[in-house]
């Protein structure tokens, strides 16, 4: 279906033509109280940001940039999954409205095409005095943007640049909610990933291949042998040992 088909998830739909970030609103947003499923859509951001601090370009007329807040009553241990779980629902959008591109999860949060990003999700989670939390899922796709700044040029690509034409973008994010709807209700239901595992293995881009994980305390070198029910990477070792990544970049080796 090309038109919003849920049950909540996008039905308080707040759009901006301009905003700073739609995870900066959608979590003042969420500190009201606004209910589970509100999405922030801004159509350009100023200061559009991606995980470790970096920014996300974010013009304005071609791209999609939105945030949705949820208030799942799970242990906060669990949230992390949900980064994994948009990645999910994003692929699966892309497969029925841009079939033609064959694209890949890198876990744990962009969506690749060959070698070059697509589409980053960044989530987060605050703490409410009441012990409960809730979540920010900060999603933007690469949609009809023709070209980017020199220094991207090499690592970014768009749906527009992969497939030669243009790809709608209400209709794209209509199809990423349905999707994320449907996997977000199985995950509530199941106490982990294990139900996307298969999704999330056929569809890898780091899977059985070499990686180097770049975390703070320094870097792992290893070869992917999975991705665990809580979402961690599963590492085989050179000393052959198997280790779970929970956080961290992953950068391919040559292959
Ligand atoms: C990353 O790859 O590091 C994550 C990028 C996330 C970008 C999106 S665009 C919508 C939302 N608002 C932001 O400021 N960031 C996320």
């Amino acid at each position: 279906s090309p038109w919003l088909t849920t049950r909540f998830i996008g039905r308080d739909l707040h759009y901006h033509e301009l905003l700073e970030s739609t995870n900066f609103s959608a979590r003042v947003l969420a500190g009201t109280g606004t209910r589970e499923g509100s999405v922030v859509v801004a159509d350009a951001q100023s200061g559009g940001r991606g995980r470790m601090m970096r920014s996300w370009v974010s013009p304005g007329g071609v791209n999609l940039y939105f945030s949705l807040i949820l208030r799942p009553r799970v242990p906060g241990i669990r949230v992390p999954q949900l980064t994994l779980l948009a990645a999910a629902a994003v692929h699966q959008a892309l497969c029925s409205c841009v079939p033609e591109i064959a694209s890949r999860i890198k876990w744990p949060n962009d969506i690749m095409v060959g070698e070059k990003k697509l589409c980053g999700v960044l989530c987060e989670m605050q703490s409410e005095p009441d012990m409960t939390h809730f979540v920010i899922i900060g999603i933007g796709i690469n949609v009809n943007i023709g070209e980017f700044p020199d220094e991207l040029r090499n690592i970014a690509t768009s749906l527009f640049l992969e497939s030669g034409r243009m790809v709608s973008r209400p209709e794209l994010l209509a199809s990423v909610l349905n999707h994320f709807e449907s996997l977000y209700e199985a995950w509530l239901l199941h106490d982990d990933l294990g139900f996307v595992l298969p999704y999330l293995h056929e569809y890898s881009l780091v899977y059985r291949r070499q990686v180097i994980i770049r975390q703070t305390t320094g870097d792992v070198c290893g070869t992917v042998s999975g991705i665990a029910r809580g979402g961690e990477l599963m590492l085989d070792l050179d000393d052959a040992r198997t280790v779970l990544i929970s956080s961290g970049d992953c950068l391919l080796c040559r292959q």
